[in-house]
């Protein structure tokens, strides 16, 4: 379908009485607060009650703290629980977290606070981290309590009260079972996260912090609204089959993700396959796919298995003369490359229509999102079968997600050096007589070998010296392209970029085929 079209396709859904509404305004959530202690939710999978097992906390300004507290309790004795600091780089000025348990259980359990990222980044002024705590008390009188608190904090727009001292009396004790209490110095108590989302979002409805990282990313990204998926793979298969019809002209990179692949497949579009960056091929088949319903250029921003990249700006040009709509998978330069890591697109200074981000690889943590216009968000939560019927991201993990977006944008440090040990790598194996393959940039260094026995043997001897790479074989590279697959780190330090450029060079002679 053309995305033009998109207006006239949600209002056909409406008139037929179909269209679903992104949940923004946390229905449930206007229930529970509504009703108190009368509401009853009738809406959830959780069918156990488990799903709230976890609640987390947003605080601020702290810089970067992770705290491990557990504790073992044994049948009716007491004991005090131990803290180990993991990191304790705090500003001078940042709240104090203070936890405190006392357990009356007949079981063992265990509580964890765990501090994330707070570093402030320009969509979001305030620094944050965020404090889970996972409990074995639940599902208790105590806990709508605190929901109703946390929502009362947001309802006064967070602004925080200076550091004072919060207590929460998170759950009653129940008999023979587990008593907590905490008492977390901070400024502000955000929301209270459940660590399953049970359901689909069209099912459960959304969370706060599901909204509050759709916000984030959309601005970073620089669209207007954007929709979270479990993963990369889903989102793309989800998106690309809602938005590409049977008589469509879908151009795809012949490099594409198999996630890519299956998504245009999924859609019953024919894809025409174009060589791998080659954008005059593409111009001739735009040019002479005119008659079609609507045309689609599918491509990666950085392809994750040869670290080289399109000219975005051209194609970007070709679609807006020739009227196509550009579909760009951000998956391995969303964290990498662009002002605050937002990637190769906001980088060269062009827009994509659908962009997908995935968070699994430099951001750190899992999941992804499609982002877009406000009509693609509805399309999506309407027709994305990967999104409609699969259980939304935990939002616990959501919450964890977000300070690592924050703790990306704000790793420019980390990028530079990153850059830096790409081209001393890429230096060094060409003095050694290694052929690199110009085109590539980045993180990603492939040496293409030929045979899966040649990039097998390499890996193999590289492992005993204590240099872990992969081997690429088919079906993930075409036959004959079997190569070893280097993926460089900001963490690496001179000496090891050094034996890594000696051992390759040394394992690899003779045998690169470029
Ligand atoms: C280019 C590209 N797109 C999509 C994906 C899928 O992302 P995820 O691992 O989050 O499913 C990957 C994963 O390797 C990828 O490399």
């Amino acid at each position: 379908m053309k995305l033009a079209d998109l207006p006239a396709a949600l209002k056909l859904l409406e008139k037929e009485s179909r269209l679903r509404h992104p949940d923004d305004f946390l229905d449930r959530d206007r229930l529970q607060d509504e009703f108190g202690e009368d509401f009853v939710d009738a809406a959830t999978n959780d069918y156990l009650g488990l799903g709230e097992r976890r609640c987390s906390f947003t605080i601020g300004p702290v810089q970067e703290w992770a705290v491990d507290v557990s504790r073992e309790t044994s049948p009716q004795v007491e004991t005090s629980p131990q803290v180990g600091l993991k990191s304790t780089e705090r500003s001078p000025e940042s709240p104090q977290v203070g936890l405190k348990t006392a357990g009356h259980g007949d079981t063992t359990s265990r509580d964890f606070v765990e501090g994330g990222l707070g570093v402030p980044s320009p969509p979001r002024p305030n620094a944050h981290v965020s404090l889970n705590v996972s409990r074995e008390t639940r599902d208790r009188p105590g806990l709508n309590a605190f929901s109703s608190e946390s929502r009362r904090f947001q309802e006064s727009n967070l602004s925080p009260p200076t550091q004072e001292k919060a207590s929460c009396e998170l759950a009653q004790p129940l008999p023979g079972g587990p008593s907590v209490r905490e008492d977390v110095s901070r400024e502000t108590v955000q929301t209270v996260l459940r660590a399953g989302a049970s359901a689909s979002r069209l099912i459960y409805g959304s969370s706060r912090t599901h909204l509050d990282v759709e916000a984030y990313l959309a601005e970073w990204l620089g669209h207007e609204g954007s929709l979270l998926f479990s993963s990369g793979y889903a989102a793309n298969v989800g998106a690309l089959a809602a938005l590409l019809s049977p008589g469509d002209a879908v151009f795809s990179d012949a490099f594409n993700h198999a996630s890519l692949i299956d998504g245009i497949r999924l859609s019953k579009a024919r894809p025409r396959v174009v060589s791998h960056l080659n954008c005059d091929e593409l111009e001739k088949g735009l040019k002479s796919s005119r008659s079609s319903s609507a045309r689609w250029v599918v491509t990666e921003s950085y392809f994750s298995m040869d670290g080289d990249g399109p000219d975005l700006p051209r194609l970007r040009e070709l679609c807006d003369h020739y009227d196509a709509s550009l579909y760009v998978d951000e998956a391995h330069s969303i964290g990498t490359f662009g002002p605050l890591g937002a990637g190769l697109c906001v980088e060269k200074g062009i827009r994509p229509d659908v962009l997908m981000a995935a968070f699994g690889k430099a951001v750190g943590s899992h999941g992804a999102c499609i982002a877009g216009s406000l009509n693609l968000r509805t399309w999506l939560w309407n027709r994305a079968r990967s999104f409609v019927f699969s259980t939304a991201p935990s939002p616990l993990q959501t919450d964890a997600l977000l300070s690592q977006l924050h703790a990306v944008s704000a790793a420019e440090g980390a990028r530079k050096r990153l850059d830096e040990v790409g081209q001393k790598v890429r230096a060094g194996l060409r003095r050694k007589g290694v052929e690199v393959e110009p085109s590539s940039f980045g993180p990603i260094l492939s040496l293409v070998l030929g045979s899966e026995e040649k990039a097998l043997k390499v890996a193999a001897n590289l492992r005993r010296s204590g240099i872990l790479a992969q081997a690429i074989r088919p079906p993930t590279v075409p036959d004959s392209a079997s190569r070893l697959r280097l993926c460089l780190r900001a963490s690496l330090n001179d000496q090891q970029i050094e034996r890594l450029i000696l051992s390759v060079a040394r394992e690899t002679k003779g045998l690169t085929s470029q």
